[in-house]
């Protein structure tokens, strides 16, 4: 048994050691704590507002306003503000924007939507696993060739799995080619079944016969979770859900159940005034239409100010390092070797942002577009930050103003964290009657790792290379990894990391199966205890299987 046991383990080594080159652990430090006096920190946010700033002086842009802030768990760290300089004469919108200037977030307002439907499911009231005509049995019955609505559950249509096409009354040629003949297109001919709302009427809001009528008449794009497909129709019945489930119109159990809680008071449905408003050229029309049944797809107008609140949210409730619900994680793929969906986020994992790391960096985003609009928010879980960006206006700023600001960001985020590794883990820790020791070193690479360990006076790596042949041979080293967890949940104290042989990177990835990496923080046990577990307590560390505890040792008498 204990022999098959180390077999195995001995076998991932091999495999993880010969097959990828990227198994670096992440996170591989506890969330940074931020403050706005750090120099690196200081440094990355001075040089990012002076891309910003160059990037904006283009002529493109004198039509263009933005809001962008950059916040941490617990307080904004950065926000930069610009007025367009050319505006519509007559309806000239904020004098001058600033955190508090109103946008249209436009399909931001999906992960509203999905947080209230998490809501319902953590209550009890819905399930994320029943199909969509249990709550809308509007849906309920036989309908060849068309939509499958009994199999496509709550959970594909946040997940963009539902195969449903992504729009219906929006989505149409018609809205801006209305002469579409001159296209080579026949004169429009299908006017009983259109919608009489939005595009095809004056842009009156449609209705929830609208589109229930509408979306019984539509054809899959592909089959229940089969693959993903972006789709604005999947979340406006994940409104109707809502309203169903909860007998209160959308819009009202939005703002009841989380615009208001968490003190979002300038995020919402109804049409804020000139005043505060961010206006763009020619495109000021829009911001007062209503969306009406695509208001849980699309319809919010927000702050940054405001969204800075609610990405503090997220990162204090649904980051997946408290018991419970983790709202950031992948659903399916997308396009692309390193995008996902989730629910309903747009997972981004940068594969060379940090360049001293093969490790990538994920972010969590949401995008939204409407004319005139388009807005980001953006989670960096691993590093507790979010970044959210609004542009009024021309909007190929947007992804030009993303770039600048979340590189040089997560590469001093990333410094921080190392600094604060090294700061608060890095030392020796020795017992008082016995002679072990254990010496714990930091260098951006290889990150907190264990330099020397002497157990009861034999040399602990050798033993550690004896159970494990090969694992600490050629440059690998045993570096020391949260799980995030503590002893004590409660009090958060005594922080449970994990040693974790890591190999040394062979030079560049682009062997065909350089990139395949699986997760493993092994756990073999001795005398039943975890044998790689090491637990930091203030100024101490135990050991858990060696059934041990070291004090750290104080000052610099230590470093001979
Ligand atoms: C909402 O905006 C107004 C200005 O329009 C501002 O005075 C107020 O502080 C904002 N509220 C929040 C919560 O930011
Ligand atoms: C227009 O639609 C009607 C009803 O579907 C049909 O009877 C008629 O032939 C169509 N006309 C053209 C020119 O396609
Ligand atoms: C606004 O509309 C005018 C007249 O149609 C056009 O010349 C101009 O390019 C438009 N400006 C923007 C920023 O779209
Ligand atoms: C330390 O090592 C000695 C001799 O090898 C052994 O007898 C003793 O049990 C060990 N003590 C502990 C606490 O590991
Ligand atoms: C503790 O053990 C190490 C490794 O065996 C040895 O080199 C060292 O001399 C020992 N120290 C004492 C004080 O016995």
């Amino acid at each position: 048994m204990q022999l098959d046991l180390l077999y195995a383990l001995w076998c991932f080594l091999f495999v993880s050691q010969t097959l990828g080159a990227c198994s670096q652990p992440s996170p591989a430090f506890p969330l940074p704590v931020y403050s706005k006096h750090q120099p690196t920190l200081l440094d990355a946010l001075q040089k990012i507002q002076n891309e910003v700033e160059s990037i904006v002086a283009d002529k493109t842009y004198d039509t263009t306003a933005f809001s962008i802030e950059v916040t941490s768990s617990k307080q904004t760290l950065w926000s930069s503000f610009h007025t367009a300089k050319d505006r519509d004469a007559s309806r000239l919108g904020a004098e001058e924007v600033n955190g508090d200037s109103a946008y249209r977030i436009a399909s931001v307002t999906k992960t509203f939507t999905t947080l209230g439907v998490l809501q319902q499911h953590t209550a009890g009231h819905l399930n994320l696993d029943d199909s969509v005509d249990t709550y809308l049995s509007e849906l309920k019955g036989p309908q060849s060739g068309s939509i499958p609505w009994k199999d496509i559950t709550l959970r594909s249509l946040a997940s963009q799995l539902s195969g449903l096409p992504q729009d219906w009354a929006p989505g149409d040629v018609l809205r801006n080619f209305p002469d579409s003949t001159k296209l080579g297109l026949p004169p429009p001919n299908n006017s009983a079944s259109r919608p009489h709302c939005y595009i095809y009427d004056e842009y009156k809001p449609c209705s929830e016969a609208d589109l229930i009528m509408a979306v019984r008449s539509l054809k899959p794009i592909f089959a229940p979770d089969a693959k993903s497909t972006y789709s604005n129709i999947a979340f406006a019945l994940l409104g109707l859900v809502l309203t169903t489930v909860t007998r209160m119109p959308y819009e009202e159990y939005i703002a009841s159940s989380i615009l208001g809680p968490i003190g979002m008071s300038n995020t919402t449905f109804i049409t804020p005034s000139d005043y505060a408003a961010v206006l763009p050229k020619n495109e000021s029309w829009y911001f007062s239409v209503d969306e009406g049944v695509d208001n849980p797809t699309g319809g919010l107008y927000s702050t940054s100010s405001d969204l800075s609140i609610y990405l503090r949210y997220i990162l204090t409730h649904y980051n997946g390092l408290h018991t419970g619900s983790n709202w950031l994680q992948p659903a399916s793929f997308s396009t692309g070797s390193s995008s996902y969906y989730g629910m309903p986020w747009e997972i981004y994992r940068a594969p060379n942002l940090l360049p001293l790391r093969s490790l990538p960096v994920t972010f969590f985003t949401k995008g939204g577009r409407l004319p005139g609009y388009v807005s980001i928010i953006a989670l960096a879980p691993e590093y507790d930050l979010g970044i959210t960006v609004l542009v009024g206006g021309n909007p190929t700023l947007l992804p030009k103003l993303l770039k600048v600001v979340s590189a040089p960001l997560i590469e001093a985020a990333d410094e921080v964290a190392g600094l604060e590794l090294n700061d608060r883990y890095t030392g020796t820790y020795i017992a008082t009657d016995l002679n072990s020791t254990l010496t714990l070193a930091y260098t951006p690479n290889k990150r907190l790792y264990v330099e020397r360990w002497i157990s009861n006076g034999t040399d602990f790596l050798a033993t550690l290379s004896q159970i494990f042949p090969g694992a600490l041979d050629d440059g690998a080293w045993l570096q020391v990894v949260p799980t995030l967890l503590y002893v004590d949940e409660e009090r958060q104290i005594g922080e449970r990391w994990r040693a974790l042989p890591v190999p040394a990177e062979r030079g560049e990835r682009k062997e065909v199966w350089d990139d395949f990496c699986v997760t493993n923080m092994y756990d073999v046990a001795y005398d039943g205890r975890p044998l790689n577990e090491v637990v930091f307590w203030e100024e101490a560390v135990e050991l858990t299987a060696l059934r041990i505890r070291l004090e750290k040792v104080k000052g610099v008498e230590e470093r001979e």
